[in-house]
């Protein structure tokens, strides 16, 4: 495909399944931008500059792909940055009637925006960035669902070693 293709998501923080939706969606499309929602209203754990670090780093090797901060409409900012598609994750039929209502609603605000839907390993299909967080929270282990970046500062912000 010869598009540009936009991931948005909150990434608070980004986990195993972003990152494998990321790297199929790279063999896809030429370019893809990693669009990190950053909203003041919205309590995050990482602010939106430690997301946006923390996917730098992850993606430091991957020329094609670039990561941004938006808000507003996810809409205006694909147009504004020449990405078309914009990619999501589906992972189980819980997902479905949110990101169904999404993309309805962002075709409607432009139609030249199409969503993609890519199903992640099924191993990561349970999960997600909140149960990490909480599993972190209660002392369990989350090396096989996050980078080892995430890892780290999910250390430091938990302050445990
Ligand atoms: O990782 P998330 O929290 O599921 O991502 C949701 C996100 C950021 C894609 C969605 O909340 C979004 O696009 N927000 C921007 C505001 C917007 O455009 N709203 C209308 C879309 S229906």
């Amino acid at each position: 495909m010869e598009k540009k293709a936009i991931y948005p998501g909150s990434f608070d923080p980004i986990t195993n399944g972003h990152v494998d939706i990321i790297l199929r969606g790279e063999k896809l499309f030429p370019q893809v931008l990693i669009a990190v929602l950053e909203n003041p209203k919205k309590e995050t754990l990482f602010s939106a500059d430690e997301r946006i670090e923390i996917i730098r780093d992850i993606f430091k090797d991957h020329p094609n792909i670039e990561v941004k901060a938006f808000h507003g409409l996810l809409v205006d900012f694909a147009q504004k940055n020449e990405a078309p598609i914009v990619i999501r994750g589906l992972r189980a039929v819980s997902d479905f009637e949110f990101e169904f209502q999404m993309a309805l609603m962002n075709k409607k605000l432009n139609p030249a925006i199409e969503t993609f839907f890519m199903m992640p390993s099924a191993k990561y299909a349970f999960l997600s960035s909140s149960l990490v967080k909480e599993v972190f929270g209660l002392g369990g282990c989350v090396s096989d669902l996050v980078p080892s970046i995430v890892e780290k500062r999910l250390h430091e912000k938990f302050r445990r070693d």
